[in-house]
């Protein structure tokens, strides 16, 4: 029997750069060791994570049609997609499995567009404006939901 603990996180656009964006916005680290923390983590919760970054919202509309038997949970932050990228909602539907969300910044506070999210109802949470530590949180939260739910 499957252990139910494979997590696909998923980053979209503009994110590989983000050794090179505002730090008071996404936090010190480069994406390498953003993706390196992560998994870090994922070890010591006995999860096993994959990851995906895309700059083609093509690619990862994709990815996500294949995910079906790849993955128990989705961790993604779309980078700028997460705010009029409608394709990305729907295959996200169509990857039918429980997500969260996440954003290093703290997207409510900032402008007005980033206050909307295309993917938020598809999600079983959202995380936003604790910078990389926003990941253990949703590290932790999918445990928790496949725990409770599988
Ligand atoms: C982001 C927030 C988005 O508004 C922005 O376009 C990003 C990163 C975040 O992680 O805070 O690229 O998703």
């Amino acid at each position: 029997m499957s252990a139910h603990n494979r997590i696909e996180v998923i980053h979209g656009v503009n994110l590989d750069q983000l050794g090179r964006r505002n730090p008071e916005h996404y936090g010190g680290l480069d994406f390498d060791q953003l993706e390196y923390r992560i998994s870090e983590w994922a070890d010591e919760l006995g999860l096993k994570v994959r990851f995906f970054q895309t700059n083609h919202e093509g690619a990862l509309v994709e990815h996500l049609h294949k995910l079906e038997g790849l993955a128990d949970a989705i961790i993604i932050n779309p980078g700028a997609w997460t705010h009029y990228a409608w394709a990305l909602r729907d295959a996200l539907e169509l990857a039918a499995l429980p997500a969260v969300e996440v954003h290093l910044s703290d997207v409510d506070a900032r402008e007005e567009f980033r206050r909307v999210s295309v993917i938020r109802e598809l999600c079983f949470a959202t995380i936003s404006g604790q910078g990389p530590d926003g990941y253990r949180e949703a590290l932790d939260r999918c445990k928790s939901h496949l725990e409770a739910t599988t």
